[in-house]
């Protein structure tokens, strides 16, 4: 998971190598991600010597799994990776939608906060199954729990922009932390309660988060899975259009 705190990056002229300290925290072991800029070439000995240096100055520098995203594109890049050892462990499908002003729903059961937190959420960690973390068995599905339980409540706490809360009655039963960076706004996680979902709640939540957008934000964005079908359905139908996708290749070192 990218978080934005004390980040610390190696650089080349093909990549560069981002440290994740929540990831390190929890994981226990030194943990980042990299990106192969766009002065790659697509194709040709320079793709094999760029990653191949790229894995070498991440072990020396001390660590043991790297996340690298390749754009699904790039046919050599994704094939030269899981030739060395790569695992390709999930495909992320990145959405994108301009606002439009919605027309004002009935939004009693939700909330927009910069705050909010309630154990119950922690149901949903377990509902993200299909996250390249569970994917993983090198990672193994009780730390792939951890992290999302983490995220969720460091994210419900304080680190999204805000959250907005859907209230069953007066039970939060679903959220989603939206980050605001520079006039775009990401959703970061949407989470209904399993029990809840297929109800049309996250669908609720959507046209909430919309009608309370602000001003200022002239693009929304967000990633999933390719397996994961409800989310898809959601994005697909709350106007979303996918931007690019991206192959999630994982490396131990
Ligand atoms: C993804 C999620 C937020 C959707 O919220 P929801 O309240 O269940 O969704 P809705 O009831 O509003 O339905 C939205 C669409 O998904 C479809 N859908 C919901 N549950 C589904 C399921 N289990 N299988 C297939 N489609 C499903 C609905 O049919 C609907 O599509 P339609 O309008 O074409 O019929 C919710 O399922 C969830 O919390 N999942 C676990 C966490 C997660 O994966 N979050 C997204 C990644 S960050």
């Amino acid at each position: 998971m990218k978080e934005t705190s004390s980040e610390r990056i190696i650089t080349d002229d093909y990549f560069a190598i981002e440290f994740l300290p929540w990831d390190s925290d929890i994981l226990g072991y030194k943990s980042g991600i990299v990106s192969f800029l766009p002065s790659l070439p697509q194709k040709g000995s320079t793709v094999i010597l760029a990653l191949k240096k790229c894995l070498t100055q991440a072990k020396c520098d001390g660590y043991r799994f790297i996340t690298a995203k390749v754009d699904a594109d790039q046919f050599e890049l994704t094939n030269t990776c899981i030739h060395n050892n790569g695992i390709l462990v999930d495909t992320e499908v990145c959405f994108s939608k301009k606002p439009v002003k919605q027309i004002a729903d009935d939004d009693k059961p939700c909330k927009k906060t910069k705050q909010y937190w309630d154990e119950r959420f922690y149901g949903v960690a377990e509902s993200l199954h299909r996250s390249r973390f569970y994917r993983d068995p090198e990672i193994g599905s009780e730390n792939a729990v951890r992290l999302w339980k983490e995220s969720i409540r460091n994210h419900c706490l304080g680190r999204a922009s805000y959250s907005v809360i859907y209230f069953n009655s007066s039970a939060p039963v679903g959220f989603i932390n939206v980050i605001e960076q520079n006039n775009v706004s990401n959703i970061f996680i949407i989470g209904v309660l399993p029990g809840f979902q297929g109800l049309g709640i996250g669908s609720r939540m959507m046209r909430f988060y919309e009608m309370k957008l602000s001003e200022s934000i002239h693009e929304m964005t967000v990633d999933t899975q390719l397996t994961n079908i409800s989310a898809l359905k959601l994005y697909v139908n709350s106007g979303y259009r996918i931007k690019r996708s991206q192959h999630i290749i994982h490396f131990w070192l």
